[in-house]
């Protein structure tokens, strides 16, 4: 232990953004090895909105973390203390007077609560929001260590983010129930699936549940490629057709199909499906479903694979404490973990490269990307 390490009493963990499965066993993993070290740990409740706004909160905005609190949880979806896509400190939505909203930087404030605390180090476990946040607070002097989650896949400098194996793996169960339906009725059925700019899940999981069709943000769709797909289909007397869609895919010449844009969060995507479905059923005549797997690809009780790398986050999230690291990620570099600059982390979207294997396995098998 160094000797700034040494001096640790008292740690913060916070889970920010959508949640993803896999976020209890991180809790839990980082909780029992700071314990170990005689460090106190608290949970900061939803977010930071625990110590921006910790009236809010009956019982404080920190949770105590013990190991009865901890126990039981690796394999329970959600998380224990809480999160928000609201309320980035970085530009929190604050109301004017005449009624309109603004977006002013808290993190000043926020380092007067750590300090007010007697927090030493801040453990922050989120996606690229997060991570903007942690290094913003990480310049200002915070200790910070970042442990990457998403189901979304987009982060870059880490192998793979937790989460996004439990969201792929019930998309393929999701695809495979879905293609008896199909083929019974003789029917287009279009998936729509979560993964924001980025068309991990959908690619993952469409090659894995043999999907005719994958759309994702990274290749423009032609509505009529897709059509042409599904008629030499059927003129091969495959009959129906499942066609999955990234929920950030859009048309060529087209833009991504927005649901709600809100100051102080990012813009809600929805409808690629819909459109996708509408536009299919008008081009081939086909009887055509939609099915929108949204939020259920958040929940549920993480994979072996999802729960294993959470809890080597968590653990590993509290030796780069002790070995005085500040300003890290860390990230799966198999067959072990490393640490990467937050700065790193930041600095772009992990998006699917068109000539990676996953891309070449599907282009040699047929799949059709609507281009
Ligand atoms: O980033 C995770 C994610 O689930 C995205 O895939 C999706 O676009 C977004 O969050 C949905 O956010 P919300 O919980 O606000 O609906």
């Amino acid at each position: 232990m160094t000797s700034e390490a040494a001096k640790i009493k008292k740690i913060v963990i916070c889970t920010g953004g959508g949640d993803a499965p896999g976020l209890n066993a991180v809790i839990r993993a980082a909780t029992l090895a700071a314990l170990n070290r005689n460090w106190e740990v608290y949970g900061i409740r939803d977010g930071y909105n625990g110590l921006l706004m910790p009236e809010q909160y009956l019982e404080g905005g920190l949770l105590r973390l013990t190991r009865d609190r901890v126990r039981g949880i690796t394999h329970l979806g959600g998380t224990i203390i809480g999160t928000t896509n609201r309320g980035n400190p970085l530009r929190f939505p604050v109301k004017k007077l005449d009624g309109t909203v603004e977006e002013v930087d808290r993190t000043d404030e926020l380092l007067r609560a750590f300090l007010l605390h007697q927090i030493d180090a801040l453990i922050s476990v989120g996606g690229d929001g997060s991570m903007e946040i942690a290094h913003a607070l990480a310049k200002k002097g915070l200790w910070v260590v970042g442990v990457p989650k998403t189901i979304d896949n987009d982060l870059d400098g880490t192998v793979i983010t937790f989460g996004f194996d439990t969201a792929v793996s019930f998309a393929t169960e999701c695809l495979d129930r879905l293609h008896t339906t199909a083929a019974s009725h003789q029917r287009v059925l279009v998936v729509e699936v979560m993964g924001r700019y980025a068309g991990w899940i959908a690619l993952e999981s469409g090659v894995s549940g043999s999907a005719d069709v994958i759309l994702i943000p990274e290749i423009p769709y032609d509505i009529k490629k897709v059509a042409q797909k599904i008629r030499e289909r059927d003129e091969l007397g495959r009959n129906f057709s499942i066609v999955m869609v990234a929920e950030g895919a859009k048309p060529l010449g087209g833009d991504v199909s927005v649901v709600s844009r809100e100051v102080g969060r990012a813009e809600r995507l929805g409808g690629a499906g819909e459109r996708v479905a509408h536009d299919l059923q008008e081009q081939t005549g086909k009887e055509t479903r939609l099915v929108v797997l949204g939020h259920l690809l958040r929940g549920g009780t993480p994979t072996t694979f999802d729960r294993l790398i959470a809890q080597r986050f968590g653990a590993a999230a509290v030796r780069a404490l002790e070995q005085d690291q500040r300003g890290v990620m860390v990230a799966l570099d198999p067959p072990t973990v490393k640490y990467i600059p937050l700065e790193e982390a930041t600095q772009r979207m992990k998006t699917v490269p068109l000539d990676c294997d996953i891309m070449l396995t599907a282009r040699d098998l047929g799949t059709s990307f609507g281009d």
